[in-house]
């Protein structure tokens, strides 16, 4: 454990709950980018995974008595923390028909935790079903998401892994620009952001910020500027060229071919791909 972590505020909450908890160590960095802003305000805050009750304390005590914590497992038991004030739902979380019955309850939310059982379709059912139902300015935060790349019990690393699910929500949320068209879902109208931590996914929520991008320029004038991005190979080579050839008739035919050569992508793209394929080999291994 590094010493700076011991400091932060929702370590020692966690240190000193009442009930017992298991966190991983890197959580708790996590936590306090993540939540602090949400400190004592009135939210509505479920976590998914009671276990013995430790973590709700935890978050209750971080987030103040404004919050309300409300608590989902599978285990019966977990209701027995209602006497604490928890409100707890038993019920499981890949099940739909469960958070049919708790959002018609519970109505809008403003963060939900999921620390449940951590299987691709518990994960993915949790992002699915709330979705919907997390108010703008609110989080939802999928914890243990290494077990996306882990064999025993969770059959990863799969094309339906948590993460890959995630990560075609980043695409999705790319829909919002011009240059891919208008078909935008649920996620594209509600996903502001996705940030990816180790063994932590968490996708910020606000549909006024997911509007249909579009390009804007400022007050000034453009002076000087054009698109240098085609210009990045045999740049050199081409001035010379043109210097040489420039002059020639623009029918001509080796006007076309030096046409071709340097300004069509087909050339680009093929040495970008040599180039790309590097830079990928080097950050898998
Ligand atoms: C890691 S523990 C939660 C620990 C707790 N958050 C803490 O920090 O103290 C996981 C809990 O998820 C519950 N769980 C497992 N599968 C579930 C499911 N499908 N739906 C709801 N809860 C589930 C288990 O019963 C267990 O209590």
């Amino acid at each position: 454990m590094d010493i700076n972590t011991k400091k932060l505020p929702i370590y020692k909450l966690f240190i000193n709950s009442k009930k017992y908890s298991i966190k991983w160590s890197s959580y708790f960095q996590v936590y306090e980018k993540i939540f602090s802003t949400y400190r004592n305000k009135k939210i509505k805050f479920v976590e998914i995974g009671v276990a013995n009750g430790g973590s709700l304390f935890m978050w209750q005590n971080y987030f103040g008595k404004k919050a309300k914590i409300i608590g989902i497992d599978f285990n019966p038991n977990a209701k027995k923390l209602q006497k604490h004030g928890f409100k707890i739902y038993i019920g499981d979380q890949s099940d739909k028909k469960f958070w049919d019955k708790f959002y018609q309850k519970e109505g809008k939310i403003d963060i939900i935790l999921d620390d449940g059982g951590h299987k691709n379709l518990q994960q993915i059912s949790t992002v699915h079903h709330s979705l919907p139902f997390i108010k703008d300015g609110g989080k939802i935060v999928v914890e243990d998401t290494s077990t996306s790349f882990v064999k025993k019990e969770f059959n990863n690393p799969s094309k339906y892994s948590f993460i890959n699910f995630a990560k075609n929500i980043v695409d999705v949320i790319h829909k919002r620009s011009p240059l891919l068209g208008k078909n935008l879902n649920f996620y594209s109208k509600k996903v502001f952001l996705v940030e990816f931590f180790e063994s932590i996914t968490v996708f910020s929520i606000d549909s006024r910020k997911c509007f249909t991008n579009k390009e804007i320029s400022n007050k000034a004038k453009n002076e000087w500027a054009i698109d240098y991005r085609h210009n990045d190979y045999f740049s050199e080579l081409k001035t010379k060229l043109n210097k040489k050839y420039g002059h020639m008739n623009k029918k001509s035919l080796l006007r076309k071919v030096f046409r071709k050569l340097f300004y069509r992508n087909f050339i680009f793209d093929i040495l970008d791909k040599i180039k790309i394929k590097k830079i990928f080999k080097e950050m898998k291994n």
